[in-house]
């Protein structure tokens, strides 16, 4: 079953405030939800492999602790992008692959227009980005697609989820584990997540 991680840390809270407040800018967003994507790694990170290896200071020689095993970032477009900057600037070797799925308007079902991963996705920790878990439906197409390219080690952050798309995820994806700013409470009529934070890619690109 997937481990659910909702970090609760009053810097992630005070952040998430910022973002969640219709009045926050375009620009002000930004630098936030980059923000908070860096706490989330650093949290997320507790659970990365490392392996030992042997390395000379200028004193001696000594054992230290790497990662084992490459990252790659996985953006859902478009409002995935607004995290990778600050997981990349806490993982400055991982490599980055992209997602285009957007939702239809009125199934709110995932189409997909875009795909783009480098190699080595079978061997990797491959981590899906995008702030809004809400029905679920474009998180668990986006790791249906990794998967069948071979990735096997797979974690999902996300800035506020909904029950409906936790539930969904742990359903069609046991193996990946989630780590959400906030689990909030329910889907409105139009399956935008209540209280949620509105449209993560409008408020993003400042479209709409
Ligand atoms: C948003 C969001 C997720 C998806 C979540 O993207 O960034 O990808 O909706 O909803 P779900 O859990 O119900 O699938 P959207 O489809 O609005 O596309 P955009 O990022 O291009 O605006
Ligand atoms: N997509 C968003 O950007 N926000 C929501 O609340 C739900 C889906």
């Amino acid at each position: 079953m997937s481990k659910v991680t909702v970090l609760n840390h009053p810097l992630i809270s005070h952040k998430l405030a910022i973002l969640r407040d219709k009045n926050t800018s375009s620009t002000e967003f930004r630098k936030v939800l980059s923000e908070v994507a860096n706490l989330m790694t650093f949290e997320m990170g507790r659970d990365l492999t490392t392996k030992e290896v042997e390395i000379e200071t200028p004193i001696c020689k000594t054992v230290c602790s790497v990662l084992d095993k490459e990252i790659i970032v996985v953006p859902i477009l478009r409002a995935g992008l607004g995290m990778v900057d600050g997981i990349l600037s806490l993982i400055p070797s991982a490599r980055v692959g992209h997602i285009g799925l957007y939702r239809d308007e009125q199934t709110h079902e995932p189409c997909e227009y875009y795909a783009k991963f480098p190699g080595n996705l079978p061997n990797a920790t491959v981590i899906v980005v995008d702030p809004m878990l809400a029905t679920g439906g474009s998180a668990a197409a986006a790791i249906t697609m990794i998967k069948k390219r071979g990735a096997k080690d797979i974690r999902y952050i996300g800035l506020v989820g909904a029950p409906e798309g936790v539930n969904k995820l742990e359903e069609e994806h046991p193996d990946v584990d989630i780590f959400l700013a906030a689990l909030d409470g329910k889907l409105n009529e139009n399956c935008y997540i209540v209280p949620g934070l509105g449209d993560a890619g409008d408020r993003i690109f400042g479209t709409k």
